[in-house]
């Protein structure tokens, strides 16, 4: 029998509860406070003070028990408080997948965004309930709560796909996304 017809996960339902943005059974949960964002924000001293001020958990990463491992389809919501920081709307860390390979996102509850780039260009997708936004391989990306309320999303991804968080330190993003008066705008990375 080939090794891909025996893999460690046997058949099983996951319930997927929309309405309180979790899967169950669950699997590993991710917090992410704004002391993990360190050299993320553009602006370093508002997010000093804000690490200062409460250290304030700006997302989460629910997991199913999927494995992340090589031929498996791991799932996690993830919900992004709402908040800025230097005018920066409060995002995830973003990561590139070294083994190149695609990821889909579902937009569950409140405004977002899909930030991506391939290290040239950057794209953009606004995310509401009901969105998929497709990130092609080789494509860094980053969600961004633009509303006010919770964001949560959806993600379902190859579980060999990696996540390289230097690669943004590195390379940055292409853009950032920042409050305005009537909503949120772009801006050139800096
Ligand atoms: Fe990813």
């Amino acid at each position: 029998m080939p090794a891909f017809a025996t893999p460690p996960v046997a058949p099983f339902a996951i319930s997927f509860d929309h309405e309180a943005a979790r899967l169950e059974p669950e699997g590993p949960t991710l917090t992410r406070r704004m002391s993990d964002l360190e050299g993320l924000f553009a602006d370093h001293e508002a997010w000093q003070a804000a690490v200062a001020d409460g250290d304030p958990v700006v997302y989460r990463v629910q997991s199913s028990p999927v494995p992340e491992v090589d031929r498996e389809l791991p799932q996690s919501i993830t919900t992004i408080e709402p908040g800025t920081t230097g005018g920066e709307l409060w995002m995830t860390k973003g990561h590139q997948h070294p083994n190149h390979q695609g990821e889909i996102y579902l937009g569950l509850h409140g405004a977002g965004g899909l930030l991506m780039y391939d290290g040239t260009r950057h794209e953009w997708i606004d995310m509401a309930p009901g969105t998929i936004g497709y990130i092609p391989p080789g494509w860094a990306h980053r969600s961004v709560n633009t509303g006010d309320e919770p964001y949560s999303f959806l993600a379902v991804y190859p579980g060999g796909a990696g996540h390289d968080y230097g690669w943004v330190l590195e390379h940055g993003m292409g853009a950032r996304a920042y409050r305005t008066a009537s909503g949120h705008e772009l801006r050139p990375w800096s």
